[in-house]
């Protein structure tokens, strides 16, 4: 009677350990999953493929957020002058657009440039760069 409690015992004690790592490997597959599923909703933000026009989008965006400022410091922006002082000072990078003197600066947090202007702007300048920072 007794050796069979013990059986008894045993047995329920090993279906337990079973049940346990299968909970663990329910559990890890779970996270692992939820992570994968996280990686790949992620999206770029720059997705947008349209043509962007530097007269048109471009110079508003100095127009309205910049020329306090840089219409008497380099690089000047005002509208005559902006994209001969871009091309002659380098502030674009076509061939590493992330790395345009102009899109760091928009993305500093310093004090004179953070919050002066939309990620939605910067956007947009990156992809002009990206796409031949053209005098279009
Ligand atoms: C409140 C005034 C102010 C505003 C507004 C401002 N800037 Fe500036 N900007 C400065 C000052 C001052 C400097 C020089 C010091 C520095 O680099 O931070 C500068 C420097 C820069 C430089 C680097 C110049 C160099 O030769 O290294 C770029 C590029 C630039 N600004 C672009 C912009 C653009 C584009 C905007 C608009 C979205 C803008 N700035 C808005 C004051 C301003």
């Amino acid at each position: 009677m007794e050796l069979l409690i013990f059986k008894l015992f045993y047995m329920v004690r090993n279906y337990f350990r079973v049940l346990i790592v299968l909970l663990a490997v329910v559990i890890f597959y779970g996270c692992e999953k939820k992570t994968i599923d996280f990686g790949t909703t992620v999206k770029p933000r720059n997705a947008s493929t349209d043509t962007v026009h530097f007269a048109t989008q471009i110079i508003p965006i100095f127009t309205s957020n910049c020329n306090g400022c840089h219409n008497s410091q380099t690089p000047i922006l005002e509208p005559s002058v902006a994209y001969a002082n871009l091309t002659s000072g380098g502030y674009y990078n076509v061939s590493s657009p992330a790395e345009s003197k102009i899109y760091v600066k928009l993305n500093s947090t310093s004090s004179t440039h953070a919050s002066k202007s939309t990620p939605a702007q910067q956007d947009l300048i990156l992809q002009w760069i990206t796409q031949g920072a053209k005098n279009n």
